[in-house]
């Protein structure tokens, strides 16, 4: 619901069968009389009362903010049957409708529902969003279903929370209507909504006149307008689903208020926000922006760009002018038209000119299918004389999706950093004879380079098929996508790109208490997307040298390493510096958050331990094994194995070793990432790191699981005993069973199964790489009753640690992770 946020702000209460009188204006002084609610009252960002507009003495019922001076109604209920004087009274009736009624009894506004009995007792509420709502009491369905919302039918305000667009099975519009003058809220001529359509987008209009239209939602932002800035004032997210298609929008920053209003005086959507120090409203953004944003500017195939304040209008390649002597005195009206020798089909004479930047045609005769690839699309515009143009649907990545137009082109702008490739069917020879230089949109010049691009487009076409499926969510802000890889092997892969400013609006602009935890390579943060998914934002430390493509090469590779015991990759985002990835997210934190932590150990018997270790085995395994690059995680500690419901292991950041420590995979490195008390010796002291570096981290999680306590590295119970010791001592003298956790009961495990993990968590820690088993041993080991190798006495770390100080000296470039880790540097 996407009310939610604001739930928690306040819930008025009111109306309960209550009579008000427009004698006093404000509502809410009137719940005074009733129950307890009355302070909810004092917090709201809105009010409900009776009003007049301007200079009108009319009284109308409506909704305005409160706490701001200048008084910004944002909704009318009986805005075109105003009353006349003071008599109005506001209340529900027994049929459980709100009605406005004057004295002698004319109703001048009602909510017109149809409610099932009269013995219910109908509640009515004005949320802190500024929504009106109306309850039925007794249906104990929550709060949350609305039997009436004054949120559906808006007048010419739209607010956080509000939805603009269709329900389809009811055929209700929500779109905003003008005021007719600024003393009349009556409904006027201008109205803003999103046209009813395959392919929906947003017009304004007089009437059935056109004046602007945004163009169709591209996966990131409708057609025409500008990429939003890097910390926008707001979210717009674009829902597109079987029975309903709409669009929302969220402040970024909740505490400033804001306000999309259609502004009769200008025939225009204004975007307002409320400036607390100039105590005045700060038009923040208004559509249309310029010349070129007002409907069809250009007329048929004719082409809008700004040239400063003004704008220019020009003929798509191979189109010219049909009256060439009104387009001289900028007259426009009649556009554009093919140039003769245009013949559909033929050979040299029938091609696609590619125009960047470009805000597509009006899709009013127009097509289109979501998961057609644009070489598919091509074909199908090709094969169809009367199809114009063709595009990609949506942006997000490579594009996916086709639209095809049919008859002419309305309504063509340039965008500078922002638009799509819109393919035009043009004269192919057309673009070798056109004079490249007074263009003004990018178009290929010579049929050679034509050529040469389409090869390269059918050599990536060939090799990248893309293939576009709507979520199941049917949220077309993200998609999926499947690559096809060279092999000829087909594999499905997601790869969604988010959008920062979503995802900054998801984690509360990452707050500090999203905040899940640190990891070597930056922060993770909880976050919420709109539509109620939960979500671990990973946000890598600006350290990383890597560019944005292998970064975004790597976040494939990432993704498709899939597997049970991993955590999923949701997707990713790049904006400038940042670099975000998203994972599901995990309801049972980490397994250190219930390993180390006295009460919460109990949850985890020995049963659910040893499906742990075995989880994180295979887990590894398929790191190491079956991918084809190896994957070393480097980072391997209980902090990184998160827990889903069934408390089943998932191991997190995997692959960021690779995105953000180098390129190797085995070798030598200068930059250590990981977390001491889990780093092998040779990789901790000599840098060397290698899959068996992760069998020792592995070996030092398996003491950790068995035992409960925290291998600390320098020192274990004040001893100079880490936990490694701890464990070889106990191994040494006979008595392995003391190195079990206490808070395990004798009886509620099998010893023979926790004398092997202590087996086998010793063999993996031991000092020299070779010696230590692979994981695919080590899985043979744990599921097997064979007799293991007797381990090697481990080389204590604190000895080890004080010989590498001195033998390291020049080896600097510590990238250690914890508190711990960090004092083993320094002198003690
Ligand atoms: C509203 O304000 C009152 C005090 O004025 C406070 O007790 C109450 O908790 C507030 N309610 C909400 C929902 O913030
Ligand atoms: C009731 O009052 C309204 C104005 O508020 C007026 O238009 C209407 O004619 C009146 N109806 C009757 C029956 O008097
Ligand atoms: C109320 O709704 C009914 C059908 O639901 C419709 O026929 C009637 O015109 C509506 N009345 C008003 C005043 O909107
Ligand atoms: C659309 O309207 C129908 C009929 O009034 C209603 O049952 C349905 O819940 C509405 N859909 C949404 C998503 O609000
Ligand atoms: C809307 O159109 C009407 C004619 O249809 C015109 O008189 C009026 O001025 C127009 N209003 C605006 C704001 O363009
Ligand atoms: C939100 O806006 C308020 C008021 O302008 C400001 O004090 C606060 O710092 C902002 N919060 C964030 C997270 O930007
Ligand atoms: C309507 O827009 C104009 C131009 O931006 C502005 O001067 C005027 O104040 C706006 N009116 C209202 C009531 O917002
Ligand atoms: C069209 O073709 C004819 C002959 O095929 C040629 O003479 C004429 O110049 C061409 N016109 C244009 C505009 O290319
Ligand atoms: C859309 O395109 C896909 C892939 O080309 C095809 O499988 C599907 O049938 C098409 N859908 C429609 C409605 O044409
Ligand atoms: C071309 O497309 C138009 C519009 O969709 C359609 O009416 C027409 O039948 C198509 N023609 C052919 C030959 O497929």
């Amino acid at each position: 619901m996407a009310t939610l946020p604001f739930m928690s702000f306040v819930v008025m209460l009111l109306l309960f069968s209550t009579q008000i009188s427009s004698d006093t204006d404000i509502i809410t002084q009137f719940h005074s009389l009733h129950d307890g609610t009355t302070n909810t009252l004092v917090n709201g960002t809105f009010e409900l009362g009776f009003f007049s507009p301007g200079s009108s003495t009319n009284r109308y019922v409506g909704i305005w903010f409160k706490n701001i001076p200048i008084k910004t109604v944002v909704w009318v209920a009986n805005r075109d049957h105003p009353i006349s004087d003071k008599s109005g009274i506001l209340s529900i009736n027994k049929e459980g409708n709100l009605v406005l009624f004057s004295k002698n009894g004319t109703t001048h506004w009602s909510t017109n529902i149809t409610t099932k009995s009269s013995t219910s007792s109908f509640i009515a509420r004005l949320l802190g969003t500024g929504n009106l709502v109306l309850n039925d009491e007794k249906e104990n369905n929550g709060y949350d279903v609305y039997l009436w919302q004054s949120f559906d039918y808006p007048t010419d305000t739209f607010l956080p929370g509000m939805k603009v667009g269709w329900n389809l099975t009811s055929g209700l519009n929500r779109r905003l209507t003008a005021w007719n003058n600024w003393d009349d809220p009556s409904s006027g001529q201008i109205t803003y909504g999103l046209i009813r359509s395959d392919i929906p987008e947003t017009k304004i209009q007089n009437g059935s006149l056109v004046l602007y239209r945004s163009g169709p939602y591209n996966g990131l932002r409708f057609g025409a307008t500008q990429k939003l800035k890097h910390v926008p004032l707001f979210i717009l997210n674009f829902f597109y689903k079987k029975d309903e298609y709409y669009f929302t929008y969220q402040p970024r920053n909740q505490s400033i208020l804001s306000r999309f209003v259609i502004n009769q005086t200008v025939s225009a959507l204004q975007v307002l926000k409320w400036t607390e120090g100039k105590q005045r409203w700060m038009l923040h953004s208004n559509i249309p922006r310029d010349e070129c944003d007002n409907y069809n500017r250009c007329s048929s195939f004719g082409i809008c760009g700004m040239m400063g304040k003004s704008s220019t209008c020009e003929c798509l390649s191979g189109f010219t002018p049909k009256s060439p002597q009104n387009w001289k005195v900028k007259d426009r009206s009649e556009g554009c038209v093919r140039s003769e020798n245009w013949s559909c089909r033929e050979k040299n004479k029938d091609g696609f000119i590619k125009f960047q930047n470009m805000k597509v045609p009006n899709t009013k005769i127009s097509w289109i299918n979501r998961s057609m690839t644009l070489e598919k699309c091509k074909t199908k515009c090709w094969e169809n004389c009367s199809c114009t143009a063709y595009a990609n649907s949506n942006i997000i990545e490579d594009g996916s999706g086709c639209i095809l137009w049919f008859s002419d082109l309305l309504d063509l702008r340039q965008l500078p950093d922002s638009g799509q490739d819109l393919y035009v069917r043009s004269h192919t020879s057309e673009i070798a004879n056109r004079d490249g230089s007074r263009k003004m949109v990018a178009v290929v010049t010579s049929t050679t380079s034509l050529i040469i691009v389409m090869l390269l487009l059918f050599t990536i076409l060939f090799c990248w098929r893309r293939k576009v499926k709507s979520k199941s969510r049917e949220e077309i802000g993200i998609m999926k996508t499947t690559i096809k890889k060279s092999e000829g092997e087909q594999e499905d892969m997601e790869l969604p790109s988010f959008d920062f400013g979503r995802i900054a609006f998801a984690t509360n602009d990452f707050s500090k208490n999203n905040k899940l935890g640190e990891g070597g390579f930056g922060p993770v943060y909880r976050g919420t997307l709109p539509d109620g998914q939960d979500i671990a934002v990973k946000r890598l430390s600006h350290s990383s040298k890597q560019g944005t493509k292998e970064f975004k090469n790597e976040v494939i590779f990432c993704s498709k390493l899939q597997h049970r015991n991993l955590v999923k990759v949701l997707g990713f985002c790049i904006e400038e510096e940042e670099k975000l990835l998203i994972y599901e997210y995990m309801p049972n934190k980490s397994l250190d958050f219930f390993l180390f932590d006295s009460s919460r150990s109990k949850f985890l018997d020995w049963s659910k331990r040893f499906d742990i270790i075995g989880g994180i085995a295979r887990g590894i395994l398929y790191l190491h094994q079956d991918s084809r690059l190896r994957v070393i995680h480097r980072d391997l500690k209980a902090g990184n194995i998160l827990l889903d419901n069934d408390m089943s292991p998932k191991i997190a950041d995997f692959g960021l070793a690779r995105m953000c420590g180098g390129d190797q995979i085995q070798g030598n490195t200068d930059i250590v990432v990981g977390t001491y008390g889990y780093m092998a010796p040779e990789y901790a002291i000599d840098g060397i790191f290698s899959i068996k570096s992760d069998v020792y981290s592995f070996g030092i999680l398996l003491l950790e699981i068995i035992s409960g306590k925290k291998n600390k590295g320098l020192s274990y119970s004040n001893h100079n005993y880490n936990l490694v010791s701890h464990a070889w001592r106990l191994w040494k003298e006979c008595i392995p069973m003391e190195f079990m956790d206490t808070c395990l009961e004798e009886g509620s495990y099998i010893s023979s199964e926790v004398l092997r993990c202590i087996h086998i968590g010793l063999l993996c820690v031991q000092h020299h790489p070779n010696d230590r088993p692979t994981m695919t041993s080590v899985l043979v080991m744990l599921t097997s009753e064979n007799t293991l190798p007797h381990p090697k006495e481990p080389i204590f770390l604190i000895e080890k640690v004080s010989d590498g100080k001195e033998s390291t000296s020049g080896h600097e470039m510590y990238n250690l992770t914890n508190e711990e880790s960090r004092s083993i540097l320094e002198p003690r």
